[in-house]
């Protein structure tokens, strides 16, 4: 097994350190909110658990074994009426696998995936089997992990005069492979850029005539999960659920959309929940590497919550019989900053087995 203490140009790191870019080192690991714990198993999860989500639900558990890592659904966790089909629930669980994997990549480990391995049954969405001395896999992304623990979503205006180049393009474009999936942009079209806001306006306004929708939503802000100060959020919460608040959320997003110099949809063949997962794999590297690039992301999902407006998505992305999976804009922004807003690792965590395997000082 490579040690993570070990990896070129960390071995003279002290256990706790600093590097560039004011991340701070555990053990030559990025370190996030909580203590990177000592377990090269839990270090997965414990990454897994900074992957974006939607509505920042984490609806995510992890069943930890020897050499071996369940990823299953909380299915209390699912937004019901934003996103009946589960299409979000199951692009979110592919960004905590992929984050698992690419944690894998970075301590040197193989790893390999058994999707959906129960038939009949998808609460158990993948099995991650780690081979600590075994080849590495082959589309490898360990230089990705360092920016997990700087990466968030934004949720600020990009700056429309400043152009994602082609050679950062290139990189977002190339940073994946994923079996199915594809990625398609739109870029510097105003006039396409304009009608993508569009379908986002007229999708906030079907979504928020829904008082179901609004309830939902006001309970996840109310959590407090999605960035918002407790006090604001309950304020927050109330509006939603009761004053009209539909139209100011339908401009906020058609102008955040409209000011993107870069949109981009990630698109399968088929339809299957393996689909889902594997489009959001590809998201959480696509978000890593555009972090790495020092460029910001934010899925736009309320137009593909709409169907009507989702056909119009996949009609100015040309998409013909692809399906939609996730619709997401690319810009400059400055960073966002706070902390991060997770559940803690012991509450996802349902079993640890075994000794802690490896070194590291948690
Ligand atoms: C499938 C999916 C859909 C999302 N949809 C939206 C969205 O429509 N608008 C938005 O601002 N963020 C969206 N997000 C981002 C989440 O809100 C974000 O990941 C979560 O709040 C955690 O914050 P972080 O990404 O900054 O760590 C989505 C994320 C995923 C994985």
């Amino acid at each position: 097994m490579l040690e993570p203490a070990t990896r070129k140009g960390m071995h003279r790191m002290k256990p706790t350190d600093t590097a560039a870019g004011g991340r701070r080192m555990v053990d030559g690991w990025p370190v996030a909110d909580e203590p990177l714990p000592a377990d090269p198993m839990l270090r997965l999860a414990y990454y897994a658990r900074l992957a974006p989500s939607s509505h920042n639900s984490q609806p995510w558990k992890f069943l930890v074994g020897q050499g071996e890592i369940d990823l299953l659904v909380d299915e209390t966790r699912w937004l019901r009426v934003a996103d009946h089909d589960r299409r979000e629930l199951f692009v979110s669980l592919g960004c905590a696998l992929e984050s698992m994997r690419i944690a894998a990549d970075y301590a040197g480990f193989g790893s390999r995936v058994e999707y959906f391995p129960v038939a009949g049954s998808d609460t158990l969405v993948a099995r991650l089997q780690i081979e600590f001395a075994g080849p590495k896999r082959e589309f490898a992304a360990a230089s990705l992990l360092e920016h997990a623990v700087t990466r968030r979503t934004s949720h600020k205006p990009f700056d429309p005069a400043l152009a994602v180049g082609e050679d950062a393009r290139k990189s977002l474009y190339a940073c994946y492979d994923e079996a199915g999936v594809s990625l398609h942009f739109l870029a510097e079209d105003r006039r396409a850029m304009q009608w993508l806001a569009e379908l986002e306006r007229e999708a906030d306004r079907a979504l928020f005539a829904d008082p179901a929708y609004r309830e939902e939503l006001a309970a996840w802000i109310g959590e407090g999960l999605l960035g918002t100060p407790w006090l604001i959020s309950k304020i927050a919460q109330f509006a939603v659920g009761h004053l009209p608040v539909a139209e100011r959320v339908a401009q906020d997003d058609a102008d955040r959309v409209s000011s993107a110099p870069l949109v981009a949809v990630l698109s399968t063949r088929n339809d299957d929940p393996e689909d889902r997962v594997r489009a959001g794999a590809a998201y959480m590297r696509i978000a890593l590497m555009a972090e790495s690039r020092g460029l910001r992301v934010q899925p736009v999902s309320q137009a593909l919550e709409v169907e009507a407006t989702r056909t119009g998505v996949a009609r100015l992305f040309d998409l013909r019989e692809r399906c939609v999976q996730h619709l997401f804009r690319i810009g400059h922004a400055e960073a966002e900053r706070g902390p991060h807003r997770r559940r803690p690792l012991k509450d996802l965590v349902i079993r640890e087995t075994g000794p802690a395997i490896g070194t590291g000082n948690g």
